[in-house]
């Protein structure tokens, strides 16, 4: 299933991306007032999506991710007359230029790449849309070379990482959503100058648990089936496990030391120590 990826300045991008979309984002017309949620695949951005529309009580439109469609594409966006969320993979400097000019606010959501790697693994097996992979080992490798979609995990972070002090930047991390979600919720509030109560936040948090997100009984979308990703519109694919620590159940001891290795080896020039790696 080769045909499903083609490469765009040395990143691997599914053919759902197509090759005159990628080339004009660099001319994309972004307003001051789009939020931009940026994400590795799989850390958490449909979490962070739920989130935050439901901090905007819906009254904005949730875009499928920037990269995701063809050259129309860019016309819809142009045509919203809402404030826009847009969601994105894409790495710091493949970001359309304009997004930057207008310091408009980005959101990185980050998580343990070693879940990340799981739940991508788990994705890829289930997927048609993406290619096949046969065992944990084999996707393991295809990992840590960064020959999976959206390229390397380490190009990706660190392209943001680089710029997670500026002003428009707002940095979180899966793992504290986990464990402390209401301050996580009310830390974005601040970041976005949303005015909301405190029962609000709590509201949302409950609205937002993976199992209550998992079965959408919210009815959030018109669409039941409605996924930021592109790739599916199967929420069972999307909200697999929802958990802290999969990983352990996938790494052997000795996988485990490589992928410490490498990522000692790839961070090296950053003090990564806040990054969960247990
Ligand atoms: S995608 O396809 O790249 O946009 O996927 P993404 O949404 O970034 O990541 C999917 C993983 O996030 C988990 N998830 C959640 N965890 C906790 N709480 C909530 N509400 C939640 N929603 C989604 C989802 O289960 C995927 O992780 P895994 O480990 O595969 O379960």
């Amino acid at each position: 299933k080769a045909e499903l990826i083609h490469v765009f300045k040395g990143i691997p991008f599914t053919t759902r991306s197509s090759p005159e979309l990628l080339k004009s984002l660099d001319n994309f017309d972004a307003r001051e007032d789009d939020v931009l949620l940026v994400s590795y695949p799989k850390s958490g951005t449909h979490w962070l999506a739920g989130v935050i529309t439901k901090l905007y009580n819906s009254q904005v439109t949730l875009t499928s991710p920037i990269e995701f469609g063809d050259i129309s594409k860019l016309e819809e966006l142009d045509k919203l007359s809402s404030k826009r969320i847009i969601p994105t993979h894409l790495d710091y400097n493949m970001l359309p230029p304009n997004f930057k000019k207008k310091k408009c606010k980005m959101i990185y959501i980050s998580r343990n790449p070693k879940d990340t790697a799981v739940s991508m693994y788990h994705y890829y097996r289930d997927n048609p849309n993406l290619p096949t992979v046969d065992t944990w080992t084999a996707f393991f490798d295809l990992f840590l070379r960064g020959d999976v979609v959206c390229g390397s995990w380490f190009d990706h972070f660190l392209s943001w990482e680089e710029h997670k002090n500026e002003t428009n930047i707002l940095f979180l991390f899966y793992e504290d959503m986990k464990k402390d979600l209401p301050k996580i919720v009310k830390d974005i509030t601040v970041f976005l100058n949303i005015n909301i109560s405190d029962h609000e936040i709590q509201d949302i948090c409950k609205k937002s648990s993976f199992s209550e997100m998992k079965t959408n009984t919210e009815k959030e979308n018109s669409d039941p089936n409605h996924t930021v990703c592109a790739l599916t519109s199967n929420r069972k694919l999307i909200f697999r496990k929802g958990t802290v620590g999969d990983w352990k159940n996938h790494f052997t001891p000795k996988q485990n030391l490589r992928f410490e290795e490498i990522f000692n080896e790839k961070m090296k020039l950053s003090n990564m120590n806040y990054i969960q790696l247990s």
